[in-house]
């Protein structure tokens, strides 16, 4: 059978990502130029110079994905870009090169939801069977999914607030942590004592798959106020401990709760902070409990890239969702 190459863009934030993907999973190169350093001294994300950052790197990256794959433009059969959701600017520059070189070369242009290409990421290096249970924690979303076919999913439940991602970010920032805060959390953690502080856990509503961040969140910034006030000493690590065993928490109960009622024995994670290691082995050893297995993207493919763009691009190519030249940035496309 011939095989197919798909060429990934990804610029929604501020990873500059082009990669090329055999047949659908078979990365051959995978290309990331992180502007983190270029944001750090401002604590986040800058859109406008994320967008221009995209555009200094796009025509490089491109051409090192090419060559790091050992192919040429004219072997590449389809194109997948990311078109929403994300930062208009950003985005912009990943559309406008995709429609170009998939006009130039005469080839489909696949559009794809940011979101999906997360949930993607589990694809590139496992094989498993529908249905399975997917938990998206990302910078912006946290939901529970059931997969039941490509391109057949439901909704099972999601924050009403705070994405997991974004709790980890602003806490982190408010700790005087930085950005991005996930990882610098995780750091702190690992000297700190998780059973330090009780953090609240928002279970919700009996039976809720819904998740909520933001009163974890004000109890964090309201421990470390009160403590400053009294003019105690603030032990950082036990509160990033502290917190993220409380977020841990909460994602696993809600995760393995679902899993069972979907009746699945396989859970996909998705998403940046599915790179969390407390997440990773907590989850593994209660699914584990249950009899159930659980499949983690390699960190790489955790945060944002473009391999993952390119499989979620090629199985939507594969049920004939091929986009047209008119195809636009969408900074709020919804995913569900
Ligand atoms: O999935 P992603 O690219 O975001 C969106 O698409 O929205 O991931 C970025 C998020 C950030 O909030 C970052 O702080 C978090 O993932 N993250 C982590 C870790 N690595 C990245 N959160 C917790 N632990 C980590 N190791
Ligand atoms: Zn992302």
């Amino acid at each position: 059978m011939a095989k197919y190459l798909t060429m990934g863009v990804e610029t929604s934030c501020d990873e500059t990502s082009v990669a090329i993907v055999e047949d659908g999973t078979k990365v051959l190169s995978n290309i990331i130029s992180s502007q983190i350093e270029t944001h750090q001294p401002f604590g986040g994300v800058v859109p406008e110079i994320a967008s221009r950052k995209h555009l200094e790197s796009i025509t490089p990256v491109v051409q090192k994905a090419l060559d790091d794959a050992g192919v040429g433009f004219q072997d590449i059969n389809i194109i997948a870009v990311t078109y929403g959701p994300g930062l208009v600017g950003a985005l912009l520059v990943g559309v406008s090169v995709a429609k170009a070189m998939a006009y130039a070369l005469d080839i489909p242009l696949i559009g794809v939801n940011h979101l999906e290409g997360h949930v993607y990421a589990s694809f590139l290096e496992h094989k498993f069977d529908f249905p399975v249970l997917c938990l998206v924690v990302s910078g912006g979303h946290t939901s529970l999914l059931h997969l039941k076919g490509h391109g057949d999913k439901e909704l099972l439940g999601q924050t009403r607030d705070d994405a997991a991602g974004e709790a980890f970010d602003k806490i982190a920032r408010y700790l005087g942590l930085g950005y991005p805060g996930g990882p610098a959390i995780e750091k702190e953690a690992q000297k700190g004592n998780p059973q330090a502080i009780e953090f609240p856990r928002a279970w919700l509503e009996k039976d809720s798959l819904d998740f909520s961040f933001s009163g974890l969140k004000s109890a964090v910034i309201n421990y470390v106020h009160n403590a400053k006030q009294k003019g105690q000493e603030v032990n950082r690590a036990d509160v990033a401990a502290s917190f993220q065993q409380a977020v841990v928490d909460v994602l696993v109960e809600k995760t393995a709760v679902a899993a069972r009622k979907v009746g699945t024995d396989t859970v996909i994670l998705a998403g940046g902070v599915a790179a969390n290691s407390s997440l990773r082995e907590q989850l593994t050893a209660r699914l584990k409990e249950e009899g159930k297995t659980v499949f983690f993207p390699s960190p790489v493919y955790c945060t944002d890239n473009a391999a993952m763009i390119a499989c979620a691009g090629y199985f939507r190519y594969k049920r004939g969702e091929v986009s047209d030249l008119y195809l636009n940035a969408v900074p709020g496309l919804p995913f569900c």
